[in-house]
């Protein structure tokens, strides 16, 4: 990918939101749906508990309302809004029309589809957005995975959710936070993981794991080398929710210790658009980020795709 022009516009997140459906389905809860335990789904997967309900646009106007009330800007004011997600609530209009409305925005507004490095590839257009003119946008992760979830498939429904995180990216005088990017795709490897219209999510679940792995390092290993960065000058690394140990095993690969990793699958599983934002957040709001922190955002998901952003906290 290529360097960031130094004349560009930079850009940086002034407010942030996080949306969870109130209801909890624990592992307990799926031993009495089919044969699993609690024990083995926090094993192989680190999660404990996830959210489940509501609509995309439902949680994004949740998520995305907080993020413009946190930075304090008037709906009318901001110019684009990217929703990333994979569940739309309708196959037309996209989903985000309906966000637009209920949030009371008059701006453009498109959903990005890339699977689970949606949001990290939404983070890139808006900030080329920024660059090309537009002052603030909002961008939001969304997934209601829970949808097109079969729930009697051990192998898929022990992973997947719901969720939402959004921020409102403004313009800055400076740089901005933007320092690499690297988006990637693998068309070939599609089998390994889709949802027919109108189905649910089929996947080889092995298969996905060996190649997550690589395909973070590689991406993270991009932007870090745009951003003339090394994995020690890595604050945090914000990495997609799927599995604590692909999680491991990436930062690992990496040499980044697990101490520097945002976590939160335990709580919400895989969110897919969602799982960035809401432990990029859930971070920040435990005061874990401070000023000119560099933050690793990583994720990999169905295409393959796998996306990756160096950004520098708080600038
Ligand atoms: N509960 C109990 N046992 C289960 C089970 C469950 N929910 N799911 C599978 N098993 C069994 C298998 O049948 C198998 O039994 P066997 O040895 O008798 O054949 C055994 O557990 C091991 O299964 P395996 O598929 O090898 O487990 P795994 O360690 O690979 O873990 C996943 C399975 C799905 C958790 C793991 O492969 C994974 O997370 N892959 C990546 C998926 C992903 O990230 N998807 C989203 C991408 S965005």
């Amino acid at each position: 990918m290529p360097q960031i022009p130094g004349n560009a516009v930079g850009a940086r997140f002034t407010g942030w939101g996080r949306a969870l459906p109130p209801k909890v389905l624990t592992n307990h809860d799926l031993e009495g749906m089919f044969e699993t335990s609690d024990q083995w789904i926090r094993e192989r997967t680190g999660i404990e508990r996830r959210h489940v309900g509501g609509t995309t646009a439902g949680l994004s106007i949740e998520s995305g309302g907080l993020a413009l009330g946190m930075a304090g800007v008037d709906p009318l004011d901001i110019d684009a809004l990217v929703l990333s997600t994979s569940t739309p609530d309708r196959t037309v209009p996209a989903t985000s029309a309906t966000v637009q409305h209920g949030l009371g925005l008059k701006c453009g507004a498109f959903d990005v589809n890339a699977a689970c490095s949606g949001f990290v590839y939404a983070t890139v257009v808006a900030h080329g957005l920024i660059a090309m003119g537009a002052r603030k946008v909002l961008l939001i992760g969304t997934d209601t995975l829970s949808r097109i979830t079969d729930w009697d498939d051990r192998n898929t429904a022990i992973l997947f959710a719901d969720g939402s995180g959004a921020a409102v990216l403004e313009a800055t005088d400076g740089p901005g936070q933007l320092l690499g990017w690297d988006i990637d795709s693998d068309g070939s490897a599609e089998e390994l993981l889709f949802c027919e219209v109108g189905g649910t999510i089929h996947m080889d679940g092995k298969e996905v794991f060996r190649r997550a792995v690589r395909i973070m390092v590689d991406s993270a290993k991009k932007s870090m080398a745009i951003a003339g960065v090394t994995a020690d000058d890595i604050a945090l690394v914000v990495p997609h929710q799927a599995n604590i140990r692909i999680i491991s095993a990436a930062c690992d690969r990496l040499g980044v210790p697990m101490e520097r990793a945002a976590v939160c699958i335990h709580e919400t599983g895989n969110t897919s658009s969602a799982s960035i934002p809401l432990a990029l957040f859930e971070a920040a709001d435990q005061g874990r980020l401070s000023a000119g922190d560099l933050v690793l955002l990583v994720g990999f998901g169905a295409g393959m795709t796998a996306a990756s952003v160096i950004i520098r906290w708080g600038v």
